[in-house]
């Protein structure tokens, strides 16, 4: 027992409400329930559970039940790849459904996937019966709202965040005691070329903005560039740890967003417990639905919205992959798009795409075209500023032989000849002539 009021049972007992051919959500990123996913795994195992379909964002530790040994007793199709899925989905035991992150909510909200079960963990209730998701909103609330039954791991680790994230003890239907620590998320130290691009990043970013940042390496890299700035404001689906010493420092305080003024507006975190300590007990800290944080139109009622997303390709006309590697799925559209648009339409407002010019084997990234079976997460209509190690360039309002001219003038130097001969091969002799 929680306390007088909450009656729990143990996460096997629990998990017994799954039925065959359910759909089950999981809470994302630091917030996945894994007693309640090993339970779940435990009835896989011993044959009582069939077609369960498991959804989910992302997630941070183990993945059991997306494993080839669960093959016919759980699918998981996921709202994004996240690494430990990966090889399963690239290998075709999970699946991928391509969604925009501000709609992942309206699966649920319209229907298009039944919630049966969502599995979640919560923090312990307050005296006003109210409980918080902590680190993941997203389209949990979403989860919860519709589903038939809604399980919640009741975890002192859990942060007690504000927004969307407080909910009545009645949206839950059976309590599980737990006390498992959340999976934190690990960053290295920005090298060399991502503090190139953090740099130039830094440099496009005015006094005022309101910051989205997405997910990858470079992040970190552009936070660490911003020490000098002023009254930055955040509007974002995730942060994590490099915007924590900008808030100590003044630097972020949200004084000129349009709406959510003073506050920082998140859908998930993933970073160290250091972020999770951080949005414990802090009205500074929204965790909104992402029906709300990345809709477009919403993002655009702040002004100078700078969005900063990374990119595994980009073709001469400015064709932005970030989803797949080929054929082979990487990750997801997540929030890139949402936010590029809502950039976009931010008076003001930046998109921007920023990578390094080439992988770490060398190939380069800036490619004539996109690789077989890559697919576009942002279109050659969306992109405006895309940024290297080697320099920033807009592409907006550019023609397709000046983006070409302009990707490669960013492109690594190794690398520059071939796609200048790629470009006169598709434009051609004329190419030689812009500028
Ligand atoms: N050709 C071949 N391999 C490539 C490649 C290319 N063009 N680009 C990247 N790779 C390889 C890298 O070498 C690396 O390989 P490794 O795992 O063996 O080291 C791997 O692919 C990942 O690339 P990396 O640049 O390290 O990725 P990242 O961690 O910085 O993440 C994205 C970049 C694009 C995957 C990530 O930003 C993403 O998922 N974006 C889509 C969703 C999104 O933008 N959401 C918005 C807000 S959260």
């Amino acid at each position: 027992m929680l306390n007088k009021t909450i009656k729990t049972v143990s996460p096997q007992e629990a998990v017994k409400v799954i039925k065959s051919g359910d759909h089950v959500h999981l809470s994302s990123v630091a917030s996945a329930p894994h007693s309640l996913i090993n339970a779940m795994c435990e009835r896989g195992r011993a044959g009582e559970l069939k077609n369960v379909h498991i959804h989910h964002l992302h997630t941070e530790g183990p993945a059991p039940y997306a494993e080839p040994e669960f093959e016919g007793i759980f699918q998981m199709d996921s709202f994004f790849v996240g690494s430990n899925v990966r090889k399963s989905t690239q290998a075709g035991y999970a699946d991928y459904i391509p969604i925009f992150l501000s709609e992942t909510q309206k699966l649920y909200r319209e229907g298009y996937i039944k919630c049966n079960v969502a599995m979640i963990q919560v923090c312990p209730p307050d005296e006003h019966g109210f409980v918080s998701l902590g680190t993941s909103v997203d389209a949990t609330l979403a989860a919860v709202e519709t589903a038939d039954y809604v399980i919640a791991v009741v975890n002192p680790n859990v942060p007690r965040a504000f927004g969307d994230a407080l909910i009545p003890l009645s949206m839950i239907d059976i309590f599980v005691e737990g006390n498992e620590p959340l999976e934190p998320a690990h960053f290295t130290q920005p090298d060399e070329i991502e503090t190139a691009i953090g740099k130039h990043c830094a440099a496009l970013i005015e006094d005022g903005a309101t910051l989205q940042m997405g997910i990858g390496a470079i992040p970190n890299a552009v936070l660490a560039q911003l020490g000098n700035h002023k009254n930055l404001g955040i509007h974002t689906e995730m942060f994590a740890d490099g915007v924590l010493p900008l808030v100590e420092k003044g630097v972020i305080n949200g004084a000129c967003k349009g709406i959510d003024k003073g506050k920082m507006v998140s859908t998930f975190l993933m970073g160290s417990q250091k972020v999770y300590d951080f949005i414990h007990n802090n009205p500074l800290v929204l965790m909104m639905d992402v029906g709300y944080t990345n809709d477009p139109f919403i993002i655009a009622k702040n002004p100078r919205v700078t969005a900063i997303n990374s990119a595994l390709q980009v073709d001469l006309t400015g064709q932005v992959c970030a989803d797949s590697l080929g054929t082979k799925f990487f990750s997801g559209v997540g929030g890139q798009v949402d936010f590029i648009y809502g950039a976009s339409r931010s008076i003001g407002g930046k998109a921007i795409i920023a990578m390094p010019s080439v992988t770490n084997k060398g190939i380069s990234k800036i490619a004539p075209t996109l690789a077989d079976g890559a697919g576009v997460v942002t279109t050659r209509n969306h992109i405006h500023w895309f940024v290297t190690e080697h320099g920033a360039v807009n592409l907006y309002g550019k023609t397709l032989q000046e983006r070409a001219r302009l990707l490669i003038s960013v492109a690594h130097p190794d690398h520059r000849e071939a796609l200048d001969k790629a470009a006169f091969e598709r434009f051609g002799s004329h190419f030689k002539f812009m500028f």
